[in-house]
């Protein structure tokens, strides 16, 4: 079993993307180890005749909070699914931690990844906290106190009142739901968490402090987050990097300034500038 890692360390690494016959590279503060936690080697994947995805190499490093951006249809959710197998590429490898996804046991890695998406995927016939508590229950067995403490410990983090524990999914709120959802998958300490538009269907307010509670989450667990969303300020503000996908091809993936400042194709280029005509 994986566990989370509490402690970040503040040094160097080089990390590079490879898109097509483009490279991307990008310097963040990190230690080049040569092993990516999560890496896209040639990716090819097609949904019969249709190729969604070609030529998509990719490489995350432990602790990195990437957000994937582009248009409706592009691969966005594709790409999420292949990391914890529930799509497999027709072409090309995952590795995590340097290990090839096709060599793991699908039920293992999946525990370790954790899956947040949009809407409610909460277990409507169970409480808030038999949600919360269904994968600590399956590793702590009969020590129902340890289990009883993850939930609690989940649910401050992810800012969900304490009496909200006995109620059930239809009796709370859409973002108390997302964050029921939110706290589920992290309850099984995932190295990796996984999500897809997970605000998406919350209102303003409630997403941006749902924004700020994933930021800090990310801060003080040093988990890594691979977010798809189709808001370009949430990919920029949450994002350590931002990948914009357009056609199944990576455009770019680059720290947030360095996608305002120097957006490396024109599609970009009309992302950020729709941005700046709706700032204004
Ligand atoms: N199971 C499937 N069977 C056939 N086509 C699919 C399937 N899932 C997705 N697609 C198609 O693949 C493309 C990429 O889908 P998806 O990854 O869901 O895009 P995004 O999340 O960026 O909107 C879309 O054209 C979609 O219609
Ligand atoms: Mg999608």
């Amino acid at each position: 079993m994986w566990r989370l890692r509490f402690l970040r360390k503040e040094v160097f690494y080089m990390s590079k993307c490879f898109a097509g016959n483009e490279v991307f590279s990008a310097r963040t503060e990190r230690k080049e180890t040569g092993v990516h936690c999560i890496e896209y080697k040639n990716i090819r994947m097609a949904y019969g005749e249709k190729v969604i995805i070609e030529n998509f190499n990719l490489a995350v490093e432990k602790g990195e909070f990437v957000t994937i951006i582009g248009s409706s249809g592009c691969g966005k959710t594709t790409i999420l699914k292949m990391v914890n197998g529930l799509v497999r590429p027709v072409s090309g490898e995952i590795l995590i931690d340097g290990r090839s996804i096709r060599e793991m046991d699908l039920t293992a890695l999946r525990r370790n990844i954790g899956y947040a998406i949009q809407g409610s995927v909460l277990f409507p016939h169970m409480t808030v906290e038999k949600n919360i508590a269904y994968v600590p229950n399956l590793i702590n067995k009969k020590d129902k106190a340890k289990t009883a403490q993850a939930v609690e410990k989940w649910m401050r983090i992810v800012g969900l009142d304490e009496e909200l524990k006995t109620r059930y999914p239809s009796e709370i709120s859409g973002g108390q739901q997302q964050r029921v959802g939110i706290a589920r998958a992290l309850a099984a300490s995932p190295e990796i968490l996984l999500m897809d538009e997970p605000f998406g269907a919350v209102d303003e307010i409630t997403r941006s402090s749902l924004q700020d509670e994933i930021a800090r989450i990310h801060r003080e667990t040093g988990i890594t987050i691979l977010f798809v969303t189709h808001d370009i300020d949430e990919a920029l503000r949450l994002g350590t990097r931002v990948l914009v996908m357009n056609e199944g091809r990576a455009q770019q993936f680059a720290l947030p300034r360095e996608i305002l400042n120097h957006p490396a194709t024109d599609f970009v280029r009309q992302l950020i500038r729709k941005k700046e005509l709706y700032a204004s």
